[in-house]
C-alpha cells in the first residue's frame, strides 16, 4: 500500500498496474457499479492507446483482487458483491451498570504503535470538505469592523444573530421555539454536559443506546451514573416497548439518545417512534437529552425531524425534550459552536453555562452567523451530503466485498459510521493491534458499551475521499479478520 492518497493520479511502475489502478479507483468511488460491463479488451487498448497485452494484464490483475470477473462468451463486469446481513436488534443486559470506561485505544498516543496510515476510527471530516477560505474571510470581516469583540466577553446565552438563526433553521422541521429560548454553547459536548448536570446527580441512571457513542459513556462516567443500555435496533433505533419496560418503575431519571443517525449504529428512528417516545418521557416526567449532531447528514429524502418536533412549547405543557446540536460536523469543527434548546430546564442551563464557561467566543459565533446570513450554507451542506452519502457507499461496498461471509453489517440512512459485527470468534481489540501494525485504525466496539458487549464489532468511519487506498485498507482488515478466524488464539 501507499501512504500517498488518490494512486489514480499516481505513476505506477507499470503501464498494466496504473490501468489497473485507475479502473479500481473507478470501481471503489461507484464510478463502475457491482455487475457493470466493461469495455473489451479490444476496445479499452484503442481508447487508451496501449497494447491488448497490457489491458489483459490489468484486468487478469483486477480479477485476482475479486474487484471484476470474467464471464464465459461475455466479456469482463464489475463484481458482484455478496449481500451482507445486517444486524439484529441488540440485547444488552436488563440493569443499569457503572460505566467504567476502558482506558480508550488511542492507538495514536502509543508511541509503541506504528502510526496511522488510514484512519477508520475517528469521526471527524476531512478538512477539505468544509469552506474554510470563506470561514475566514468573514472571521476577518468580523473583526475588523469590531475589534473590541476580542476583548468582550459576550452574553453567557450567545449571539442574539445566531440563535434567530437557530431558531429560524428549525422551522423547516417543525421547530417550536424562539431565539431567547436558544443558548449557545461550546460544541454538542458541552451542551450535553449541562443538560446531564440540570437533571441528574451522582448515581442516578441514564437510559442510553446499546451501542452508544464512547465519548458519552465516558461523560457519565464521569458524573458518577449509572447506565441502562436499551435494546437498540439498527434501522429504527431504540425499542419503544423495552424503554417503556425499563422507565415503568421509576428507576430512569434521564435519557440521551440520538433519534436521527446515532453513532455508532446509523439508526434513524421513524416518527412515530420518537412521537410516542416524548409522550411516554412526559408522562413519566423523565427529561429526553437529544443529541441531534448528525441530523443534517440524511443521504436521502428530507431532513428527519429531531424529537424536539413532537415536544409542545413549555407554555402548553412541554418542553420535556432538551435539544443539543452543534456546527462542528456540518460546518467548522474548529470552532467549536454548539446549542442547546433546554425547555423547562432553560434557566437552569443558563445559570450551569454562566459557571462553567461564561460564554462562547463571540467572533466565532459571529462568523458563523454571517455565514448563515449569505445563504452558502444550505449548498455547502447539499455538498457534504452527497460526499459523505459517496464515502458510506464506497465503504460499504468494500466491506461486502472483503470482509469474511459472516459478518453483519448495517446500511445507514444517514451519518458516516459504519457498525460492522465480525463473526464471533473475533475480538477486534486484537484485531486493532494487527492492522495498526500496518497503519489501519478503527474503533474497536468495546468501546460502545458499559457492559462491554460488541467485542467482536468495529466502527468504521467514512471521513475521507475513497481512494484505492481505503479499499485496499478495508481488503486488509478483510484479510486480518479472516486469518483471526483461522486462528483465533493467535
Ligand atoms: C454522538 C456525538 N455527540 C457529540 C459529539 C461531540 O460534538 P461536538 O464536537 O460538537 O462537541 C460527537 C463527536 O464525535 C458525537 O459523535
Amino acid at each position: 500500500m501507499n501512504d500517498v492518497s488518490l494512486p489514480l493520479q499516481r505513476k505506477s511502475e507499470t503501464l498494466y498496474a496504473q490501468l489497473a489502478d485507475e479502473l479500481a479507483q473507478a470501481i471503489a468511488s461507484g464510478v463502475l457499479k457491482p455487475g457493470e460491463k466493461l469495455p473489451s479488451i479490444r476496445k479499452l487498448s484503442a481508447q487508451r492507446h496501449v497494447s491488448l497485452s497490457t489491458v489483459m494484464e490489468a484486468y487478469r490483475s483486477l480479477e485476482d483482487r475479486g474487484l471484476i470477473e470474467a464471464r464465459p462468451q461475455s466479456g469482463f463486469y464489475v463484481a458482484r458483491l455478496p449481500v451482507l446481513r445486517m444486524p439484529g436488534l441488540t440485547q444488552p443486559p436488563q440493569h443499569p451498570l457503572e460505566v467504567v470506561t476502558p482506558p480508550v485505544l488511542w492507538p495514536y498516543q502509543a508511541s509503541e504503535l506504528k502510526p496511522i496510515r488510514v484512519d477508520f476510527g475517528l469521526a471527524i471530516l476531512s478538512p477539505e470538505f468544509y469552506p474554510n477560505q470563506q470561514l475566514q474571510r468573514l472571521l476577518s470581516q468580523v473583526t475588523r469592523h469590531s475589534p473590541r469583540m476580542l476583548s468582550d466577553y459576550g452574553k453567557p446565552v450567545g449571539d442574539p444573530e445566531l440563535r434567530r438563526h437557530i431558531a429560524r433553521r428549525a422551522l423547516a422541521w417543525g421547530g417550536q421555539f424562539e431565539s431567547d429560548e436558544v443558548l449557545i454553547t461550546h460544541g454538542c459536548l458541552e451542551a450535553i454536559n449541562l443538560c446531564l448536570r440540570a437533571v441528574t446527580k451522582p448515581g442516578d441512571v441514564v437510559a442510553i443506546e446499546s451501542p452508544a457513542y464512547f465519548g458519552l459513556l465516558q461523560m457519565l462516567e464521569s458524573f458518577q451514573l449509572k447506565a441502562l443500555e436499551i435494546p437498540t435496533h439498527p434501522q429504527t433505533g431504540i425499542s419503544i416497548e423495552a424503554l417503556e419496560l425499563a422507565t415503568r418503575d421509576g428507576q430512569v431519571q434521564a435519557c440521551l439518545l440520538l433519534p436521527n443517525f446515532s453513532n455508532p449504529l446509523g439508526c434513524l428512528m421513524p416518527d412515530e417512534n420518537k412521537q410516542r417516545m416524548v409522550e411516554l418521557l412526559a408522562e413519566r416526567n423523565i427529561p429526553l437529552i437529544e443529541d441531534d449532531l448528525y441530523g443534517e447528514f440524511f443521504h436521502r429524502g428530507e431532513r428527519p425531524r429531531p424529537a424536539k418536533a413532537f415536544d409542545p412549547p413549555v407554555e402548553q405543557g412541554g418542553g420535556n425534550v432538551m435539544l443539543c446540536s452543534s456546527f462542528t460536523k456540518a460546518l467548522a469543527p474548529g470552532m467549536r459552536i454548539g446549542w442547546i434548546v433546554a425547555g423547562r430546564w432553560q434557566r437552569e442551563i443558563e445559570r450551569l453555562k454562566f459557571i462553567n464557561t461564561y460564554s462562547t467566543p463571540l467572533a466565532l459565533q459571529q462568523t458563523i452567523a454571517r455565514f448563515l446570513d449569505n445563504g452558502g450554507y444550505d449548498h455547502h451542506l447539499r455538498r457534504l451530503r452527497r460526499i459523505v452519502a459517496e464515502q458510506v457507499t464506497a465503504a460499504v461496498e468494500a466491506i461486502q466485498r472483503y470482509f469474511p461471509a459472516d459478518t453483519r453489517l448495517n446500511v445507514p440512512q444517514g451519518g458516516y459510521v459504519l457498525w460492522v459485527e465480525l463473526p464471533p470468534e473475533i475480538d477486534t481489540r486484537e484485531l486493532l493491534r494487527d492492522s495498526m501494525a500496518e497503519g489501519i485504525n478503527f474503533t474497536p466496539g468495546e468501546l460502545f458499551s458499559p457492559s462491554r458487549s460488541y467485542r467482536n464489532c468495529m466502527r468504521i468511519c467514512c471521513v475521507e475521499t475513497w481512494t484505492t487506498r481505503h479499499e485496499a485498507a478495508i481488503r486488509r482488515l478483510g484479510e486480518l479478520a479472516q486469518q483471526r478466524l483461522v486462528r483465533p488464539e493467535a
